[in-house]
């Protein structure tokens, strides 16, 4: 049976206490820590660039799982790369030449990921699927942690998942955006292998047992 892979992002995380942060997220167990990467042009806000992943890098040895929310992904592979990022997932509305970065980003020793906005139809991934190794459904509209999960998204999980299941396809299906208690059961039975979490994790006192109640209550 595969397993649920939750994935904090610390963009709901105290900013000037990162350390504490990624500790919070090693003790809970979760294997994967999600940075929001925004330029204040792609999307409506500014988070931070490749110096705050290679000084997370320096402290941690989790995977991770860069989401570039940014008008010119391709400017940033090996910057990145050489941060410490494991995967590197652009957003589909960004970029024209998607196969020449997906490749990029392979060549660079990085997984590849593509996101979609939720007005984005998840059939316009079509010719890429075989080539990807993370599908990265906005379950809210990017920019800001702490909104409203969009159930729409369900159905593109859904539609993801066959396709996988019946092509052999390898990636993985990631939600993002409005993850938490109430929705996560929904998203996984239609078919996440990814769940990001931002402020459900982060306003939590006891993360590590809500990590565990999270597990619980999908099993
Ligand atoms: C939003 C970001 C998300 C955000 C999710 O644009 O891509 O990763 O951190 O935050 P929550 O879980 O609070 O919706
Ligand atoms: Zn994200």
């Amino acid at each position: 049976m595969k397993e649920l892979i939750i994935a904090p992002s610390i963009l709901s995380a105290d900013f000037s206490d990162i350390a504490t942060a990624i500790k919070d997220i090693e003790i809970s167990g979760c294997p994967w820590i999600h940075l929001d990467v925004m330029d204040g042009h792609f999307v409506p806000n500014l988070t931070f660039g490749s110096k705050m992943i290679d000084d997370i890098r320096k402290r941690t040895k989790l995977f991770l799982d860069a989401h570039l929310m940014v008008s010119n992904p391709e400017q940033y592979v090996q910057e990145f790369k050489d941060a410490g990022a494991n995967a590197f997932t652009f957003h589909y509305e960004a970029h024209i030449h998607h196969c020449r970065l997906i490749d990029r980003i392979h060549a660079a020793g990085m997984l590849a990921g593509i996101s979609i906005v939720p007005s984005t139809p998840v059939h316009i991934l079509d010719e890429l699927l075989p080539l990807l190794d993370i599908i990265l459904l906005m379950s809210v509209n990017p920019g800001f942690g702490g909104q409203q999960f969009i159930p729409a998204t369900l159905k593109k999980v859904k539609t993801l998942s066959d396709l996988k299941k019946q092509n052999g396809y390898r990636y993985k299906i990631a939600i993002d955006g409005g993850i938490n208690a109430d929705t996560i059961r929904a998203a996984w039975e239609a078919g996440i292998d990814v769940a990001v979490m931002g402020s459900a994790f982060f306003n939590t006192p006891d993360k590590a047992s809500f990590i565990k109640t999270i597990y619980s209550s999908i099993s």
